[in-house]
């Protein structure tokens, strides 16, 4: 109905679409269908957001009698968190990022003119298709520093990001059909993205103590899944760490069941007490896993850093998918991370921000205990993975805190089986101190409304 009305030029190009409340009363629909709706709007390209303030009419939108059917209808892809990240509202506890004032900006221009001294024709060239030869070796010897692997360079592969990473594993492990296993609940674009591959996918529980191992095993023995993607070190979104016992055992599963894991590991360094156990790939014999690691969260988002390691079995399908996709990720953007992640500067950053990080979450955590929530307190990563108490119920909970200017993730989107959940998804990591604990009250008085 709205795409009828900026059809017919109800609005005006650049003109401000009404408030969600105000079309929601007009439209006698919810609140959330309309907040939906504005998102389909704008990834039609129909509105678009300015400065916070709200959704605009888009120009050039022509007008036809199929104005709403496109000329070839798309295949179905979804991207469930990135549509409620882009919601307009003051207090996001739904971005899984780090505040950019935490980042280390005040250094990057330097490191650009720098590149550009070293390297006059970075950008006058492709960057080879696996990455950056320096930035290899470099994080090849990274590797064998902090986690006492040999990883030749060889078996390194530069991704744009760790979202990046798990397309192109989808893209050359999967057929429509084909079963991945992954842990409920699950970081949700790569839900979306195995769905998108026609997946079929099955679930194993993750909780604060990690896996079930005997479910692990029958799943895999039942469903013989291709793969399994699991992000063991403080997981998104519960923050689980998976014991050092268990990812020993799961690589023997994976080898016995001829099953790839997956290990998406982005959050390792953000740790608050002791270090987190090694990743499961240095418990690997058997070449079973694909190891993903993100530089994006903690050194740069806009650089898209990330790097795999895969078993040399396996790379040059990667290879080629990397070619397919995008034929290389920047060199710039690589030259730029290799010259910060050689400097001293970062452990000085790593040192700053995990304090930083600590006290956000404890700051959130203040304000939430004021209330009969529950979460178990992360030793590391971004988010807190709360509980509402039976009577909250979590639609209705956005609904009234969006009407407060406040989003976060409800539980479902997290979960690759759909099932109703009573679980929220907080970040701690974006807002500054005083931000959060606004953003907190806000949310707690909608949960007092609400429940
Ligand atoms: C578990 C997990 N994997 C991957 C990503 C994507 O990371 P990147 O920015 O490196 O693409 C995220 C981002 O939130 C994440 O939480």
């Amino acid at each position: 109905m709205l795409v009828q009305r900026i059809d017919r030029r109800e609005w005006r190009a650049h003109e401000k679409l009404p408030s969600i409340r105000q079309l929601a009363l007009e439209m006698k629909v919810h609140r959330l269908t309309v907040f939906k709706a504005f998102q389909m709007l704008k990834q039609q390209n129909k509105v678009y957001v300015k400065d916070k303030t709200g959704y605009y009419v888009q120009s050039g939108i022509a007008p036809s009698e199929f104005a709403d059917e496109p000329l070839v209808n798309a295949y179905p892809r979804q991207n469930l968190l990135s549509a409620l990240q882009s919601a307009v509202v003051d207090y996001h506890l739904t971005q899984a990022l780090i505040d950019p004032s935490l980042l280390p900006n005040q250094y990057f221009s330097a490191y650009v003119k720098k590149v550009f001294d070293l390297y006059p024709k970075v950008l006058s060239t492709y960057a080879p298709v696996e990455g950056d030869s320096e930035l290899r070796e470099s994080l090849a010897r990274y590797f064998a520093r902090t986690c006492g692997t040999y990883v030749s360079s060889e078996q390194l592969l530069i991704t744009t990001g760790a979202q990046q990473a798990i397309h192109l594993v989808a893209q050359s492990f999967l057929k429509p059909r084909d079963t991945v296993m992954l842990e409920r609940p699950s970081y949700s674009a790569a839900i979306d993205t195995f769905r998108g591959q026609g997946a079929h996918i099955v679930t194993v529980d993750i909780t604060e103590s990690g896996y079930d191992m005997d479910a692990v095993e029958a799943a895999m023995r039942t469903y013989k899944p291709r793969l399994f993607y699991i992000n063991p070190t403080f997981h998104n979104p519960t923050g689980a760490v998976v014991p050092a016992s268990q990812r020993k055992r799961l690589v023997e599963l994976a080898d016995r069941y001829r099953c790839l894991i997956i290990e998406d590991d982005t959050y390792p360094d953000i740790y608050f007490g002791s270090k987190p156990v090694p990743p499961v790939y240095t418990f690997d014999t058997a070449e079973s896993v694909i190891y993903i690691r993100s530089f994006c969260k903690y050194v740069s988002p806009g650089l898209r850093i990330a790097a795999m390691i895969c078993p040399p079995a396996l790379m040059s399908t990667l290879v080629t998918a990397k070619s397919l996709a995008d034929n290389g990720s920047p060199l710039l953007n690589q030259k730029i991370f290799l010259h910060y992640f050689e400097s001293e500067r970062l452990q000085q950053h790593f040192d700053k921000l995990r304090i930083a990080l600590q006290i956000r979450k404890e700051v959130m955590e203040e304000e939430l205990s004021r209330t009969d929530w529950q979460w178990v307190s992360p030793g590391g990563g971004l988010n807190l993975w709360v509980q509402l108490p039976a009577g909250q119920d979590v639609s209705r909970l956005l609904a009234a805190a969006l009407e407060r200017s406040v989003a976060f993730v409800p539980g479902s989107y997290f979960d690759p089986d759909n099932r109703a959940s009573t679980h929220i998804r907080l970040s701690y990591s974006y807002l500054n101190e005083s931000r959060l604990r606004e953003g907190i009250r806000r949310l707690v008085e909608a949960g007092n409304g609400n429940s």
